[in-house]
């Protein structure tokens, strides 16, 4: 390449990731993949490398990434926060490691640790108080977050010791909330965050604390700005003395005293990575002598006793064979695309949410494209984009459909909103999603009413809301199919004790928007009966600790329906209880746990924990544990020499969990 090639090439790279740089960074939400930034990012170096005169100040090569977003007051990092060094492949890394043995004496020991996908925090102390938090921002000045970070668990308000230090680490969202979240947004017509880091970021960077409290954030600290405020010299001791402080820290981490060591160390987390709680996007290797962290110091961005060793992102190619839509219970439309079924990352996958039309037809997926696909947050099947060179000849633009798939009636989007919705109050998809929420274990906990027996239960005009439950009879339900004397009777027993549930399952059955379990029983405890709660106001109920306007709000447009009124006297009507009547602990403790509900098989030998305390632990939040796998079973944990169960599991498809991501998640939870 000659000169003037390379500089006009260094200007369209450098124009690209600054603008890929500014939606990852200030705005939460990326166009591309990490790894097509990172190929870029390193075109740009190779450039700039070898014509060192077409480099520019605002080359995201001089620059740490973040920046700051206006509505936070600024925070100078006084010593800056600086970001990592990357290499991709183990003969980049040895590079790495050589030229640190020529510059001088290094010892051959450094601290391998987890890198994990979140966003650089800082936290200053004084006296043992935490006093100030910061987001990263370019390195230099960064956003004060101190109010939004005091809502997170992990975080001492209080050290061990009285010291005035400034901390620094990683904030992350748990693979399980970035689910939960996501799921939420997509049924509330939101865009999905691309990954646990983004929706960590967008998390931390709510002007409103009780927002962030909401999206169950965690930290691992891992470094320190000066470590005069320390009594160790190694960076591993160094993890050590802040845990003893209170912090959380990363227990994955491990000496390495030689290249095959830091190999292993490597081979093993990538192994491990889709049984973590938490995203990783590689491991962090840095020299363990903090002294020589001084002597080697930094350039303006990265310093030079660490780098960072990046996985490389796992891809798959399939064809799309469909492209499904389904009915949600608020009447979202959702499409997924159904492909030939591909190992991913360790799991097959044969299904990918498209989110929605919009998101669709910028993919500009079509039937019968071959398609490649990835996991966002190492967890949640995604497509990247299809094969251009493998489109078939006669392939046609995918139509957005106009029409509800279950109802047929004509599909709006209301107030702008990306969401596709069927917006027919009597549409049987979303009554059968409502009754099925309705009756939810969370919700008014019926046994043995599921999504099957609902649609039956509407098809054969049995129903029409969720009051005409309380009527149904015996010889209603004899009509159904594969429907005994005795399924019978257990299902009209179900019905007839929800009718004495307290009234938080009620609110939250009812399906208002925003409201989920707990905002539930938070607004029953406060106003004790449903004809309180009808004639509150939003501002009454959004004193209510961590409520906010936007679920008060959600609830006085709920009950301003004429409907809903006459939906709640119906109910009343057929003797459904409208008085809170006080929770147990044990329903507590059970109602957020990920296992609440799901029926989990547990077999072959667990190394860490006998059968006994793991079904016990399994038992006290919320789930059945049972002895055999069947097409009901949600979960397999297996240990060592598993057995037929797992064969079994394995046909039937259903999740199997390894020792190690089990205990990762009653860590989590306990
Ligand atoms: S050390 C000067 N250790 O990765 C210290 N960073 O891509 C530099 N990260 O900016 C950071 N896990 O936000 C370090 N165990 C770890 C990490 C880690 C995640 C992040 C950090 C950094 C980014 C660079």
């Amino acid at each position: 390449m000659d000169k003037r090639t390379a500089a006009k090439t260094a200007a369209e790279l450098r124009e690209k990731l600054n603008k890929w740089a500014d939606e990852y960074y200030t705005h939460d939400a990326p166009s591309v993949e990490d790894s097509v930034y990172d190929a870029a990012y390193r075109q740009l170096t190779e450039i700039e490398n070898e014509y060192p005169e077409v480099i520019t100040s605002d080359s995201p090569t001089q620059q740490v990434g973040d920046n700051t977003l206006p509505g936070f007051t600024k925070v100078v990092h006084e010593i800056p926060m600086l970001s990592l060094g990357d290499v991709f492949s183990k003969d980049e890394l040895s590079g790495f490691i050589n030229r640190l043995a020529e510059t001088d004496s290094v010892p051959f020991e450094y601290n391998c640790e987890l890198k994990i996908d979140g966003l650089a925090i800082s936290l200053r102390y004084e006296n043992g108080i935490f006093v100030q938090g910061s987001t990263r921002g370019n390195g230099q000045i960064g956003e004060d977050i101190t109010e939004n970070l005091k809502t997170i668990k992990s975080i001492p308000q209080k050290l061990n010791k009285p010291v005035t230090i400034e901390v620094r680490g990683e904030c992350y969202m748990p693979k399980k909330s970035f689910v939960d979240l996501n799921d939420a947004r997509q049924r509330d017509g939101q865009t999905p965050f691309a990954n646990p880091r983004n929706a960590a970021a967008g998390s931390l960077r709510q002007l409103d604390p009780k927002e962030t409290a909401k999206r169950k954030l965690s930290t691992f600290m891992y470094n320190v700005a000066d470590y005069d405020d320390l009594e160790t010299n190694t960076q591993s001791g160094l993890l050590e003395e802040l845990k003893a402080l209170g912090f959380e820290t990363n227990p994955g981490y491990q000496v390495a005293n030689n290249f095959d060591d830091v190999s292993s160390y490597i081979d093993k987390y990538q192994e491990k990575r889709d049984s973590l709680a938490y995203g990783i996007d590689g491991i962090v290797i840095k020299v363990n002598d903090l002294n020589l962290h001084r002597t080697l110091g930094a350039t303006v961005k990265v310093p030079r006793w660490a780098i960072a060793f990046k996985f490389p992102p796992e891809e798959a190619e399939t064809i799309v064979t469909d492209i499904e839509w389904t009915v949600g219970r608020t009447g979202v439309v959702t499409p997924t695309a159904v492909m030939n079924p591909v190992i991913l990352a360790g799991t097959t996958v044969s299904r990918a949410s498209l989110h929605n039309p919009d998101y669709l037809e910028e993919k500009d997926i079509r039937i019968g494209d071959t398609v490649k696909l990835h996991k966002a947050g190492d967890i949640i099947p995604e497509i990247s984009n299809y094969v251009e060179s493998k489109r078939l000849q006669d392939s046609e633009k995918y139509l957005i459909p106009t029409k509800c798939p279950s109802c047929g009636s004509e599909l709006v989007h209301l107030d702008d909103e990306v969401a596709l919705r069927c917006i027919n109050p009597m549409c049987p998809a979303q009554l059968t999603e409502g009754l099925t929420h309705f009756a939810s274990r969370n919700a008014m906990n019926i046994d043995g009413l599921g999504p099957k027996i609902i649609g039956q239960l509407f098809s054969k005009k049995l129903l029409t809301d969720v009051s005409g439950l309380y009527e149904l009879n015996f010889e209603d339900l004899l009509t159904l199919d594969k429907f005994g004397e005795k399924s019978a009777t257990n299902l009209l027993e179900s019905i007839n004790n929800s009718r004495q549930n307290s009234l938080e399952r009620l609110l939250f059955g009812l399906g208002i928007r925003h409201v989920g379990a707990k905002a539930a029983r938070l607004i029953a405890q406060k106003f004790k009966n449903i004809d309180e709660i009808i004639k509150a106001d939003a501002e009454t109920i959004a004193q209510i600790d961590t409520m906010g306007m936007i679920i008060a709000d959600s609830v006085v447009t709920y009950f301003s329906m004429p409907e809903s009124i006459s939906l709640i006297e119906k109910l009343k009507s057929v003797g459904v209880n409208m008085d809170y009547l006080g929770v147990s602990e044990e329903e507590l403790e059970s109602e957020d746990s990920f296992f609440s509900g799901k029926k989990v098989v547990l077999t072959g030998k667990l190394e860490t924990m006998t059968r006994g305390d793991a079904s016990s632990w399994l038992t006290n939040h919320g789930a059945k544990v049972t002895s055999s796998v069947s097409k009901n079973t949600d979960l397999v944990i297996v240990g060592t020499d598993p057995g037929s169960k797992y064969d079994k599991a394995v046909k039937l498809d259903i999740p199997v969990w390894e020792e190690s991501r089990f205990s990762d998640e009653m860590n989590q939870e306990s």
